[in-house]
């Protein structure tokens, strides 16, 4: 039975623990280019050198117009690839694998005067604007985009790539009958994301793992079920899904009551039926609670998100909590 610190592979790709830092919006683009700056530096190598076995980015968006704030990473130009270099370089040289958050916020974007689009004419709550409805060939142009993000994602060198399927964005917003009325053929909830996958794995070498983040069930009235979202998935699977990332809600302002390992029952529930590895997310960050996730074998991997905001050691200490070694570089093992 596998614990928090042993390794893992997904795919090809080795994994010295079980370990993730949860993907994070940081909001610090203030080139207002969606390119990273010395911020994303800092803040992603830091939690390398604090011992995580990998590090997913902060959703980073395909297009100028799906980001949710200017402050957001972009990958939707080549000028943007070259930052990401030197943080993959550096997480790498720390032993840190490092994946892409790949996203469109729909109707999510808060961008001022921006053009805000969703598959229908519906907005996110009362106090957002309504968003226009996309038309097909620009659903299909936003499909493509998502192709080219990934490709210039594995140009700059990242290890993995997570679909960002869950949290109200626009993938969520296709497979969403609360945000989806629409009567063409992507009113089909599940064709949007479809599509994105087929797009994205073609993009991505074989071996190299796609991770799909998913809100396992919507808090807003006349979303989906549970039941619903689980079949949707085995879809992905088939589509080139190789591992769930399971968080629920994002659908609406209503925020579920939160205590320790509040979503894993549906990381859980995913592991035994769609046979792929599963990772769990959501007050995760006491570490007897995420080796418990583990060792129940209700998921195959953790995400960490506040707990590694306050602290980019969170992996190393908890490691020290559980009594297993974990190598940190140069000195820093000294303070253990
Ligand atoms: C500041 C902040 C930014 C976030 N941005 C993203 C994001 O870009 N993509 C995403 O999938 N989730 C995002 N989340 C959600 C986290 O990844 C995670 O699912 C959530 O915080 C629950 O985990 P936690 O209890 O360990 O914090 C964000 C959370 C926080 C606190």
């Amino acid at each position: 039975m596998p614990s928090l610190f042993d390794p893992i592979k997904l795919c090809n790709l080795e994994i010295k623990n079980r370990v993730i830092m949860s993907p994070m919006c940081q909001y610090q683009a203030s080139n207002k280019k969606g390119m990273v700056e010395n911020w994303h530096l800092i803040h992603y190598v830091s939690r390398a050198m604090g011992g995580t076995g990998l590090i997913l980015t902060e959703m980073t968006d395909v297009e100028a117009r799906g980001r949710i704030t200017e402050g957001c990473l972009g990958i939707y130009n080549d000028a943007q690839v070259d930052g990401f270099k030197l943080i993959i370089e550096e997480c790498h040289r720390y032993g840190s694998k490092i994946g892409m958050q790949i996203s469109h916020a729909g109707r999510k974007s808060t961008i001022a005067g921006g053009d805000i689009v969703a598959p229908s004419a519906i907005p996110f709550s009362k106090e957002s604007p309504v968003p226009r409805v996309l038309t097909k060939a620009e659903i299909e142009g936003i499909v493509e985009q998502f192709g080219r993000g990934a490709e210039r994602a594995i140009e700059a060198g990242f290890d993995t790539i997570e679909l960002h399927g869950a949290h109200g964005y626009l993938i969520h917003q296709f497979m969403s009958p609360a945000s989806n009325k629409r009567e063409d053929e992507y009113g089909n909830r599940t064709k949007f994301a479809l599509d994105v996958i087929r797009t994205v794995k073609q993009a991505m070498p074989s071996g190299m793992p796609l991770i799909f983040r998913v809100s396992a069930v919507e808090y807003l009235e006349g979303g989906y079920t549970f039941e619903e979202m689980l079949s949707m998935s085995h879809l992905f699977k088939e589509a080139g899904v190789d591992v769930f990332d399971v968080s629920t809600g994002g659908d609406s302002s209503y925020r579920p009551e939160v205590y320790p390992a509040y979503q894993a029952r549906y990381a859980a529930a995913y592991r035994k039926e769609l046979e792929v590895p599963i990772i769990s997310v959501g007050k995760l960050e006491n570490p007897y609670v995420a080796e418990a996730v583990i060792r129940n074998e209700q998921a195959d991997m953790v995400c960490i998100g506040k707990g590694m905001l306050r602290n980019p050691y969170w992996a190393k200490e908890a490691a020290a909590t559980l009594g297993v070694s974990l190598e940190l570089p140069g000195v820093y093992n000294m303070a253990y």
